[in-house]
């Protein structure tokens, strides 16, 4: 289990910018954030130029007073270190610190983390500034707790500056030891890329055709990932040492970082942002899609980390930068909704990213509570709603938990791999998307886990489930196998899809037949493959056992089947093409559980007619019937449990209870049939 936030309440809060208002504005602001009911603030996280407005000279004055009106006012505070946001003497003075882009072109002053892990002087720097903070503010009555920088690899999650080189060279060093087996694990017999020497290596620079050495590409994210680490470490140890008191935390869950492991190491607990109207901007061929709602795969993932964690930033009106990113406005009632969305999925805090839209900047346009009007608005009234009923129900759903059956597995390796090798990357997220989107349309929560200790007690951890789907682990180990080996040992369901366990961790392809070390497990070798691409149409599939008549294609890749073992049933085969007749979906039985292998990606009647086979249903099956547009959770403790019903759409929905049931929000007996309004929420108990 991972590290969670303990609250006994659920805390509404908000992001504040003191320094972007004139002071006579703070004493009003505070006393409507707690008519508000809001208990926290998150303050500081940018304002290095103002704490240190040159080298060695610290001013704390303006935040110590914004503190000291916060706390009349009773509202507690996040303090953030400014370390995202370097100020311009210091990369004038330093340009070291300074990220660069692939071509070594450095980044400038003028945006935010232009930063670099690595600099020995940047760390410097901000460990200075962090202890001096920490000294300073310690004892202030009002904090109790610290984000770290913001946002650790939020904009840009690739770095290229002359330290990372050199740290980059350290790395490999220590992980290889030797160059003979550097040069083993990149495959740098193919093309000459042979390295005599360590000075010679690099992280990725540009190379011809944008095209670097593959098992190189991958190190270079973990590298990237244990550099946040080490950075983040230097921060933490001097708030650890100087404010034992407090917590610590961090916000946002970006590429090449493993925030599984920074939670692990060096948190209370994990921190996210949450922007669910990014699932709705870009254009998408789906014909049904999540939108919003999709917004809760990233939810869950945030849940792997920390199951209760705190939203530093929730969406508070349209986002929208000078020059990119423009949103619409979220309609009445959407707002409190996704706060909602949040707290299904484990949040106990949650906090408005912001008070008030910024009069200046580049984030003119990413929309506060409060507009540049300061008069009440719908926005504020919104928020005022759900402070009443976070101060009715909180108390009970504060510390439950997000209850699934069934989970997706995903692990940071072939997410990194997957970025790059266009003959896997693509298939995850295609897989991932329809598991999670027909298992939303049934009412089937789903856990998002993220396999990473190979050890017994992650089997403990997998065996609550009664379903995994591991869509495409191209990338998978000896011990993974083992691991899941175990999982259906005891009972449970496993299911794979195409080009399962092709690939060692260093991205070799293994020489034996696909699925490498789970084909064993699965009881099917893979004699053939082909992409489904250009002139080449998916094949029909022909079901085996239910007669299925919708029309299923095995769409993106297609493994060709052997079957190796007499345990296996063919469920599925293919219908058309060169290898019409081969099995295309099997399953094979290997102790108390099922191992189930499906040769292509998954598309969405496919995953339907799998979970028409398992009979997988609703936890809400047996009394309550919903229409499709609702999400449906479970957060559960000892005390009791409650049903989350999110309606996303712009129409009421309708629903039926065979028992009757307690809304926890408007405090009535619900029976019968209903309805949920647009954008309405229900919390039945
Ligand atoms: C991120 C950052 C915030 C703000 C918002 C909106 O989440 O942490 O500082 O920029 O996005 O863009």
């Amino acid at each position: 289990m991972g590290k969670s936030i303990h609250l006994k309440q659920l805390e509404l809060g908000v992001c504040y910018y003191p320094e972007h208002w004139k002071e006579e504005l703070w004493e009003d602001d505070f006393k409507r954030m707690r008519e508000l009911k809001m208990s926290t603030i998150r303050v500081g996280e940018f304002a290095w130029a103002l704490f240190e407005p040159e080298e060695g000279v610290f001013e704390f004055g303006l935040f110590d007073r914004a503190l000291d009106a916060a706390h009349r006012h009773g509202l507690k505070v996040i303090m953030g270190t400014p370390t995202a946001t370097p100020p311009a003497w210091l990369t004038h003075k330093y340009p070291e610190v300074l990220n660069a882009a692939q071509d070594g072109t450095i980044y400038r002053h003028g945006m935010r983390r232009h930063y670099n892990y690595n600099s020995p002087k940047y760390r410097e720097l901000c460990a200075i500034i962090t202890r001096e903070m920490a000294e300073h503010f310690k004892d202030h009555p009002a904090i109790v707790g610290w984000q770290l920088d913001n946002e650790f690899n939020c904009e840009t999650s690739v770095f290229h500056a002359e330290a990372d080189h050199a740290a980059f060279r350290r790395w490999a060093q220590r992980k290889y030891a030797t160059l003979e087996a550097l040069n083993e694990a990149w495959g740098t017999v193919v093309w000459s890329q042979t390295y005599t020497d360590w000075e010679q290596v690099y992280l990725p620079r540009p190379t011809v055709a944008d095209s670097p050495n593959p098992h190189l590409a991958l190190d270079g994210k973990r590298f990237i990932s244990d550099s946040v680490l080490e950075f983040a470490q230097i921060q933490a140890d001097i708030l650890r040492e100087v404010a034992p008191q407090h917590e610590v935390t961090t916000n946002g869950m970006f590429g090449h970082l493993d925030s599984h492991a920074l939670t692990d190491q060096l948190l209370d607990y994990f921190s996210y942002d949450s922007y669910p109207q990014f699932s709705t901007i870009f254009p998408s061929a789906d014909e049904k899609p999540l939108l919003d709602r999709k917004w809760s795969l990233n939810l869950s993932a945030v849940r792997d980390v920390s199951p209760n964690f705190c939203i530093m930033e929730q969406q508070a009106g349209p986002g929208g930068w000078v020059n990119r990113i423009d949103m619409p406005s979220p309609r009445p009632g959407q707002m409190r909704l996704w706060t909602y969305q949040s707290v299904l999925h484990g949040a106990d805090r949650v906090m408005y990213f912001r008070w008030r839209t910024a009069t200046v900047g580049t984030e003119i346009y990413w929309h506060g509570l409060n507009d540049y009007h300061n008069r009440p608005n719908r926005r504020v009234r919104e928020a005022a709603q759900v402070g009443r009923e976070f101060a009715a129900v909180g108390a009970k759903i504060a510390g439950s938990t997000y209850q699934a059956k069934v989970a997706i597995l995903r692990d940071y390796d072939n997410e990194w791999d997957g970025e790059f090798d266009v003959w896997h990357g693509p298939l995850t997220a295609r897989s991932t998307n329809a598991w999670y989107k027909q298992l939303q349309y049934r009412h089937i929560p789903a856990d998002m886990v993220y396999l990473r200790r190979e050890s017994g007690e992650e089997l403990e951890r997998l065996s609550r489930y009664e379903l995994l789907v591991y869509p495409h682990a191209a990338i998978l180990t000896e011990q993974t196998a083992e691991l899941l080996t175990a999982y259906v040992e005891g009972g449970g369901k496993l299911i794979f899809g195409a080009r399962t366990g092709y690939k060692d961790e260093r991205g070799h392809c293994r020489m034996q037949p696909f699925p490498g070390p789970a084909a064993q497990l699965c009881g099917i070798t893979v004699e053939d493959f082909t992409l489904i691409k250009g002139t080449v149409q998916a094949p029909a599939l022909r079901w085996t056992k239910n007669g299925e008549s919708r029309e299923t294609f095995a769409e993106d890749f297609n493994d060709i089947l052997n079957v190796e073992d007499p345990a296996v049933e063919v469920m599925a085969e293919y219908a058309e093409d060169y290898y019409a007749g081969r099995p295309a979906l099997t399953k094979r039985r290997q102790g108390r559980g099922e191992a189930w292998y499906y040769g292509a990606a998954f598309s969405e009647p496919v995953v339907d007619t799998i979970l028409d086979l398992l009979n997988i249903q609703a936890p809400t099956a047996d009394w309550l019937t919903v229409s499709e547009q609702v999400e449906i959770g479970i957060r559960a403790n000892g005390q009791g449990s409650y049903v989350f019903l999110l309606n996303y759409g712009a129409d009421a929905a309708s629903i039926v209870l065979s028992e009757p049931r307690n809304d926890l929000l408007s405090g009535t007996k619900i029976e019968g049939a209903g309805e949920i309004p647009a954008y309405g929420v229900l919390i039945l108990e």
